[in-house]
Parts: C-alpha cells; structure tokens; sequence
C-alpha cells in the first residue's frame, strides 16, 4: 500500500552506537529530513545509548532507558556497535554486542531481512566475475531471535569443556517462514532454504516445518541448499536465488560472504522486523579503524533509512532514496571502499544524496558541484 499522499508524523529511535556508527547514522538523519521536507512530513528523532559507548557511560551495553526510547518510537534507526577493546577479551563481563542482542530479542525482532544487490556500476570493483553477477539480486531472511545465538551456554568446572545450545521450536520457524514466501511471491517466486538438516535436528525440524507451510503457497517454487553448498553457490552462481531463508548463525555467515558480490560491505543495508517495531541497521560493524576520519561508506545506512521508510508504508519516499543513491554511484560520487582514486567523504556523499531528494532530481546530475552548491544551501 502506498499512502505517500498522506502526511505522517513519526518517532523515530536513534541507537548510532560505536565506532562509524554515528557518522555513518548521521547521513542517513540527513536523508531522512530531506524526505519529510519534500514530502511535508514530520520526523523526529530520539538518541539514545547502546554497546561501548553505553558501557562507558552507564557500564550496561543496553540501559533501561535505551530500551523505554525503543518502545516508545515508531521506528529504531541503529548504527554499529562493537570495540576493540573488547575483541581482544573475549571473556569481558560486559560486551557490547550483548547489547544488540538483547535489544533484537527484548523487541521480538525475529525477522532480519538482507538485500543483497550488484549494482551494474560496480560489477568491476567486486573480486567475482562481471558475468557471473550481473544481474544478482536476492534478498536474505535470516531468524534473529532464536539458535544458538540464544541457546543455553554452558562451561564445565574445569572449564575445559564448553557447549552453546542451537534450539528452535516449529512456532519460531513459521513466523518467519510466511514473511519469506510472501516476500517471494511479491519477487520472482522463488524461496531456498539454507541449513544442514544431513547433521542437525533443529535443522530437520526447519525442513520438517517450510515443506509444510510451503503447501500453502504453491505457486512459490521452493528448494533446498545445505549451508556449506549453499556457501559455494552464492559465490558460483548468486543469480540462482531469489529468497534465500534461513536461521540465525547460518545467516550471519552468508550475508557477510554475499556482501562480496556487492562489491563492498559498506552497502548492504538491513530490516529487522517482529511484532511490535523494526530496527534498520546497516549489516557492517563498527569499523572502529575508520571512526571519526569522514571516510566510511554511508550507503548501507541510508540504504537502510529507505528500509525504514518502506515499513512506514512510505514507498514512494524509499524509492526516492534509492534513486538517489543509484544516482551517486552511477556517478562515481563514492567513498574510498568503491573508489581508491576518486572519492568523497562520508558527509559528502550523504549531502549529494540528501540534496539529489531535496531537488526531487531523478534525473542525471550534470554538474556535481553544482548540486552540491545548490544542496547545501537547502539542507
Ligand atoms: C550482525 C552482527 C551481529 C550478529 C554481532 C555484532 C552480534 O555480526 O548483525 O550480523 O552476529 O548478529
Ligand atoms: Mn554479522
């Protein structure tokens, strides 16, 4: 449905996080306020602390009051977390990777979905061959909320011996089946399961539980992929999928390794969807090498704004956004992950496109610093 009509007045969390979190989150604020203005609608938007930073200031990687902002917004706009401080002690008490997840299960949000695109004007910086990708454009329903990530971890005394529990029930499962075959029936029809139900219980119960709810939507071709073919095929042959479900680690693992067919991981953005609200965060992490220089790549963040846009029924305004973005690096107005020689800072890539919506220009930009000129005195 599409009420771009309709003027909203909408919440908005802002959980930037760590490392190039805020930087990267701040492009995609501003892209968000070019979109209300445009459109006359009214955003707002409510910071608020999680991972290292929320450890530093309250020594709890998600604090009550992030969590209240949560709940009380319409939707949650989060960065990155993560600190090499933390890496390197990976028995720390306190991590704030924690906090993502609490947060992700605390919000029921149990669906993540990962677009995985190849943009015709990159195919040449991806490591794979142009033929091979051309054209690849999939989407990955990864189970957030349960597996292993979430199952009982356990040490013996001696500590020699540890064990992480994978446990999913049939009710998990469904949920997150329907909204990949009804995402496959508004794409080409298609929904692979990924798992390793030749080892796994939990995995046959997955198999167990598609094939049934698969009978529902017959006219959604469904097949099936163990995880360790299915990570040679997206590298192989990406083209072959259309809906790629799957749960929680397994997704992880392949849409970090389908970002290669991108080009660069500072593109892809992600949804994470449940009951009650959803999350919109790019699938990189903090990067925390770059933090604070103006060099990380926005795109994944304001990809993920469009995300946004799109759960607020705001289709017109996500297309927007995606135009404009099509339009920078049709352009070459990029930052240095897609471009070593030329290339653009954070803040300037997030002004061109926030002044690409402004100008409601779906047309060919011309003159770069033109638009820049003209955009700057806008925003
Ligand atoms: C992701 C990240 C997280 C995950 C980490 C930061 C806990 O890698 O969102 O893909 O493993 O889910
Ligand atoms: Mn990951």
């Amino acid at each position: 449905m599409n009420t771009s009509s309709q003027k909203v007045n909408k919440k908005i969390a802002v959980l930037a996080g760590d490392g190039i979190g805020p930087e990267v989150t701040e492009q995609a604020i501003k892209v968000l306020k070019a979109i209300a203005k445009v459109y006359g609608h009214q955003f707002s938007f409510h910071p608020a602390l999680v991972g290292a930073c929320a450890i530093d200031a309250t020594g709890n990687p998600l604090p009550d009051a992030t969590l209240d902002v949560c709940n009380e917004c319409d939707a949650i706009l989060f960065g990155a977390i993560g600190d090499p401080k933390y890496d390197n002690n990976p028995n720390a008490p306190v991590r704030p990777e924690q906090g993502l997840l609490k947060l992700r299960k605390s919000m029921g949000l149990f669906s993540n979905i990962r677009p995985v695109k190849a943009y015709d004007s990159l195919l040449d910086i991806s490591p794979l061959k142009r033929e091979n990708i051309e054209g690849a454009d999939f989407v990955i329903y990864r189970e957030l909320t349960g597996g292993i990530y979430f199952g009982e971890k356990k040490r013996s005394e001696d500590r020699q011996t540890a064990s992480d529990l994978c446990s999913y029930s049939a009710f998990e499962i469904e949920r997150i089946t329907h909204q990949a075959f009804q995402a496959a029936r508004l794409r080409r029809k298609k929904l692979t399961l990924v798992d390793k139900a030749n080892v796994l219980e939990s995995s046959r119960l997955w198999r167990e539980v598609v094939k049934r709810i698969g009978e529902e939507y017959p006219d959604v071709a469904l097949d099936f992929l163990f995880v360790d073919n299915a990570a040679m095929q997206i590298i192989l042959n990406p083209k072959q999928f259309d809906v790629v479900l799957t749960e929680n680690m397994f997704g992880d693992i392949i849409s970090d390794e389908a970002s290669v067919i991108t080009g660069s991981l500072g593109l892809l953005p992600s949804a994470s969807v449940g009951d009650k609200t959803g999350m919109f965060e790019p699938i990189h992490g903090s990067y925390p090498q770059a933090a604070g220089k103006d060099i990380a790549n926005p795109t994944a963040a304001i990809l993920s704004a469009a995300m946004l846009l799109d759960y607020l029924n705001l289709n017109d305004e996500a297309n927007a956004v995606r135009n404009a973005v099509d339009s920078m690096l049709t352009q070459g107005i990029v930052t240095q992950d897609l471009n070593k020689e030329k290339n653009y800072s954070t803040s300037t890539v997030g002004d061109m496109i926030a002044a690409t919506i402004a100008q409601k220009s779906k047309v060919v930009v011309r003159n770069v610093a033109n638009i820049y000129l003209a955009g700057s005195t806008i925003i």
